[in-house]
């Protein structure tokens, strides 16, 4: 699959994640916060992070992919080139958010927290995105659009691919 290459999310890195697991290994509870960081930072737990976060915090490997595999905000592969969150929260809802849910998930032939088969698009949900007087909204790599109906959908989708190549 083709690394994101939009800024969004930055390249696994084994420094930037040996720092990220030292910010946080004092504290009490020091697995989630580390893991969020690596997915905010990232876009995704790598492997090699699992070994590393096991190692600085003590745990076995299979405690920290436990955890990875158990909650639905971490995923284990790269995103794909773009990534693109459909608002689900209530404002949205209203507004046709959740028309816009399934369509998407058909144009892109993939479920939330999926790639599509070229590693263009990662599909993701969120529940509010703070841009609730512009429902239904859409996140694309960072950048927030209001009033997404199916086309507009399918326009930034074409511009996301476009864009990536
Ligand atoms: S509910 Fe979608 S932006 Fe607030």
């Amino acid at each position: 699959m083709a690394p994101n290459t939009k800024g969004f999310y930055l390249p696994w890195s084994q420094e930037r994640t040996v720092a990220i697991v030292e910010r946080h290994r004092a504290k009490r509870g020091a697995l989630m916060p580390v893991l969020h960081e690596l997915q905010d930072v990232f876009g995704h737990i790598d492997a090699r992070a699992v070994d590393l976060v096991a190692e600085a915090l003590n745990l076995s490997k299979a405690e920290v992919y436990g955890v990875v595999t158990f909650y639905k905000d971490f995923r284990s592969e790269v995103p794909g080139t773009s990534v693109i969150h459909v608002c689900r929260g209530e404002a949205c809802q209203s507004m046709g958010a959740e028309r816009l849910a399934r369509h998407a998930r058909e144009h892109l032939a993939v479920d939330f927290g999926g790639t599509t088969s070229d590693g263009a698009v990662t599909l993701e949900q969120v529940f509010c995105l703070g841009n609730c007087a512009l429902s239904p909204a859409v996140l694309v790599d960072g950048r927030l659009k209001g009033r997404v109906d199916e086309a507009g959908f399918d326009e930034l989708v074409a511009a996301s691919r476009a864009e990536a190549r």
